[in-house]
Order: C-alpha cells, then sequence, then structure tokens
C-alpha cells in the first residue's frame, strides 16, 4: 500500500521546482560590487590628482591650451607611456578632457585645479585629508581612540598650509553671506574672529565696513597668515592680531558685534565646542551675532557624505575630532542663551548657524 512520506529532498517539493521559482542563478541578482570598487579606487583617485598637481599638468595645460601627451610629455620632460596613463586616469576622474588624443581643461579643471582658478583648490588637495600616514593606521586610530600622529602634535606644520588652500573658497563664502546676514549695514562693526586662519571672515566684514575693526586670533605661527592676508586685502590696519589659544586667550565681555567661529569646533569635541560657543556669547554684546561655520552631519548622520567623510577625517587626524549634527549645535547654541537661531549655505556646501544674543531686558538696564 502507498504511504505518503517527505519528499527525501524539501527543497525540491512542488512548489520549489525551477518551473516554478526559475533557476536560482537568474532569479537572484546579487549586489554590484561597485560601492567596494569605488573604495578601492578612492586611494587612487586621490593620488592621481595630487600626482596631476605635483607634476604641474593643468597649469601647463592651462598654457599651452589643447595638447596632445607627446607635446605635453616634451614640455614637460616625463615619459610618454607614463604621462599618458596619468592623463587618462585625469579624464577617468573628469578634471579633464580627451578628444582624439587631445588633452584639454575641462570646467572643473578651470575653477577648480588650475592655480590661478576662480575657486582654486590646488594648495588645499595636498593638506585636505590630514596627514596621510594616519589614513593606513586608521585600524589602529579606531582601536586606541587616538591617532598616531594627530595634527594637535604640530598644529603650524598643518594649518599654516591648510589655511592657505581654504582661504579662497572660505573668502568666497563670507563674502556672499553678507546676502543673508548684512553685515555690511553695520556701522562701526567690532568683529572678533577665534581660530581666524587666513582671516577670510574678518577681511569680507572690513571690506563691507569701511569704519570696521577685528580683532584677529590664531596660534601663535599660523597668525602670520592672518597678517599677510589683511595686508594683502588692505585691511591688517583695522586688526588686532592676538595670538594664543582661543579656549584661554583674553577677551572683552560684552563688547563685539560679531563674532566667527569659522570650522574651528569640530576639532574640539563636544565640550571644547561648547566652551567655545560660551565664550562667543560672553564677547558679543546684546544684540551681537555669532557666525559659526562648519560642516554638520544630519540628524542619522548618513544623509550628508561629505559631512560624515570630514568626520572621519577628523577622527583620523586629530585628538577630539568629531563632526556633529545641526541639532547639536541648535541645542548647545540655545543653551549658551542664543536665539534667532538661522542656518544660511553662502556658496554650495558651506553652512553656517547665524545666532544673536539677546538684547538686555529692561529690567537688567535699571540702575538698583
Ligand atoms: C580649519 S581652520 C579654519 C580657519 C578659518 N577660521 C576659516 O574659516 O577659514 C582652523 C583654524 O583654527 C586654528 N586653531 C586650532 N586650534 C586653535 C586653538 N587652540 N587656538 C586658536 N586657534 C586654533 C588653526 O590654527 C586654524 O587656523
Amino acid at each position: 500500500m502507498f504511504e505518503p512520506r517527505d519528499p527525501p529532498y524539501p527543497e525540491l517539493k512542488k512548489t520549489h521546482t525551477m518551473a516554478r521559482q526559475g533557476r536560482p542563478w537568474t532569479d537572484h541578482k546579487p549586489p554590484p560590487a561597485a560601492p567596494v570598487w569605488a573604495a578601492i579606487e578612492g586611494l587612487g583617485r586621490y593620488y592621481v590628482l595630487l600626482a596631476a598637481l605635483e607634476l604641474d599638468l593643468f597649469d601647463t595645460i592651462e598654457r599651452t591650451g589643447p595638447v596632445t601627451a607627446e607635446a605635453l610629455g616634451d614640455e614637460l620632460d616625463l615619459p610618454i607611456e607614463h604621462l599618458r596613463s596619468l592623463l587618462d586616469a585625469v579624464v577617468a576622474l573628469e578634471l579633464l578632457e580627451q578628444f582624439t588624443g587631445v588633452y584639454d581643461l575641462n570646467d572643473a579643471a578651470r575653477r577648480y585645479l588650475v592655480s590661478d582658478g576662480p575657486a582654486t583648490m590646488a594648495e588645499l588637495i595636498p593638506v585636505a585629508p590630514g596627514p596621510h600616514d594616519n589614513w593606513t593606521r586608521l585600524a589602529d586610530t579606531v582601536r586606541n581612540g587616538v591617532p598616531a600622529s594627530p595634527i594637535e602634535a604640530d598644529p603650524v606644520a598643518f594649518y599654516v598650509p591648510l589655511v592657505e588652500g581654504t582661504f579662497t573658497t572660505m573668502f568666497r563664502c563670507a563674502t556672499r553671506a553678507d546676502l543673508k546676514v548684512r553685515y555690511s549695514a553695520s556701522r562701526r562693526p567690532r568683529i572678533l574672529d577665534l581660530g581666524a586662519g587666513g582671516a577670510p571672515w574678518a577681511i569680507a566684514v572690513l571690506n563691507a565696513c569701511h569704519d570696521g575693526t577685528a580683532v584677529v586670533n590664531d596660534l601663535a605661527g599660523v597668525i602670520e597668515v592672518a597678517m599677510e592676508k589683511t595686508a594683502e586685502h588692505g585691511v591688517a590696519d583695522r586688526c588686532e592680531f592676538r595670538p594664543g589659544d582661543f579656549h584661554s586667550v583674553e577677551l572683552e565681555a560684552d563688547h563685539y558685534d560679531i563674532v566667527v567661529l569659522g570650522h574651528v569646533c569640530r576639532t574640539e569635541g563636544a565640550d571644547g565646542a561648547r566652551h567655545l560657543i560660551e565664550r562667543a556669547f560672553t564677547a558679543l554684546r546684546p544684540e551681537g551675532r555669532l557666525i559659526l561655520a562648519d560642516y554638520f552631519t544630519d540628524i542619522e548622520r548618513k544623509l550628508n557624505p561629505h559631512a560624515v567623510m570630514m568626520s572621519a577625517t577628523m577622527m583620523a587626524g586629530t585628538e577630539k575630532g568629531f563632526c556633529f549634527t545641526h541639532q547639536q549645535f541648535s541645542e548647545w547654541l540655545t543653551a549658551a542663551g542664543f536665539v534667532d537661531l538661522r542656518l544660511i549655505e553662502p556658496i554650495g556646501f558651506q553652512q553656517s548657524f547665524v545666532a544673536t544674543r539677546p538684547p538686555r531686558t529692561p529690567a537688567a538696564n535699571t540702575v538698583q
């Protein structure tokens, strides 16, 4: 007599046959390996760009105009096959164009990569990732909670080229910020620029306000960059240069119309960032405004990859550095006493909080 039994291979039950489900290898599409390759190629992409800058390819092509690898090789005294390989890689990065073997600058290269481009990043690219060696030891940094060579070990060596490299972008941002902040409408404004670098913010405000003055702070050894840049822009005579640690340098209370914390909070850790915000609050006069520029991560730390990678860059290269969310900054600003918080983006990817120290209450003005 027939006895129903379980089939020996349950996966071959009627509902699981190929006729119903299709072949497994055509049914199931594996995820692409593209994100893995993108990560692997990330290293090569960066060093291709760095080599192109070091070999002066962009400036040379700007001078020669469209050029073959042979002619460029003659011009720069470089072996043709190696040069062509590098040029093709730069084309793959979409930072040069090539047609019938002739290479030329594209719009991105003209704007960002030639040394006199209107928004040149040529000097920034070598220093932007922080000390390169730290990246090769990132797992150790995560294990130990601190990088092997934090930039704090020699801040002058790191920050001088960094702030020279970021000046063009930050100055453009600070100048455009007037459209949102209207600092140009201030009369005799007093500006405090903490960790000023080349002082792009102080210079932008002083350019717009011919009766303004600024106190410009940075570490001794870096503040010289601010001295040079303010002199170049003809505003040095309205600046007082105050070298020292921005956590402890002496500051007047209730004094400034504008305090700038431009890309300084993200190296300081949460406590350090809050301390700088509190110092800014005390230094501002009532109704004075803080401008706090940084790269902010979104609340879930995943929707703005640029800020997330900047946070990893801080982790890889500094003792306490991480980027913080808009929400964290909003809470810290509010806790310090600021009101009327706004977030502005004067140029793409450059956001700043603008926050106001509240006016004195009438009671506070009353002489008791
Ligand atoms: C990323 S740069 C920003 C420069 C400029 N504020 C800007 O927005 O372009 C950070 C600056 O903070 C300065 N800095 C870092 N630690 C500091 C400290 N403890 N006291 C004063 N300045 C400091 C660095 O020297 C550097 O110039």
